[in-house]
């Protein structure tokens, strides 16, 4: 391949470069769109800065805005052409309360981690939600200090 091919193939590559690191800065609203493509470094930044937290609160408040778009709005779960999202209603795993928190936590296979985005009073509220609700009668709630014990241990 000559020179003059190769100028059109790598152009529309650093424009998309340059588009894609501008994301996260447009997202957070601190740069005008305008505004030349952030630096490495700045890119870098951007990513590790405080990490985003749910503010909700409430077990149903926080199942609603998190956990129902994928396990569905009476937790009866959904079966995809790409994916299968298990039912939390009637789910005897739901048995003891560790089990589903430190699923949140830590997230399983195809279902993101929450741990980072998640007080331990959110964890346990949305665990002691999904225990109690969908035919489930698992009365024994979990606290904020039991959902902490299973935190990993600090270095
Ligand atoms: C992005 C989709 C998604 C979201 C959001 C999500 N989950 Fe899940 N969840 C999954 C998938 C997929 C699995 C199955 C993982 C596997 O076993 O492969 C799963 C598994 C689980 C399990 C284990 C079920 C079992 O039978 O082992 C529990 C408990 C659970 N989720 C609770 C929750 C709760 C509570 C929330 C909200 C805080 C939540 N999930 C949010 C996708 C999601």
């Amino acid at each position: 391949m000559t020179a003059f091919m190769e100028f059109p193939v790598i152009k529309p590559v650093l424009i998309a470069a340059a588009l894609l690191s501008a994301l996260p800065a447009l997202a957070q609203g601190t740069v005008a769109p305008a505004a030349a493509p952030m630096t490495d470094a700045q890119l870098v930044a951007s990513f590790s800065g405080s990490p985003s937290r749910f503010t909700q609160q409430g077990g149903e408040t926080l199942y609603r805005s998190i956990c129902q778009a994928c396990h569905m709005a009476d937790g009866q779960g959904a079966k995809t052409g790409s994916g299968m999202f298990p039912a939390l209603a009637g789910n005897p795993k739901l048995a003891a309360g560790a089990y589903p928190a430190l699923v949140v936590m830590n997230g399983l296979h195809g279902m993101p981690p929450f741990g980072h985005q998640l007080s331990d009073a959110q964890i346990a509220d949305v665990v002691n939600f999904v225990r109690t609700h969908f035919g489930n009668h698992h009365g024994d709630a979990l606290t904020a200090q039991s959902v902490q014990a299973l935190r990993p241990a600090k270095p």
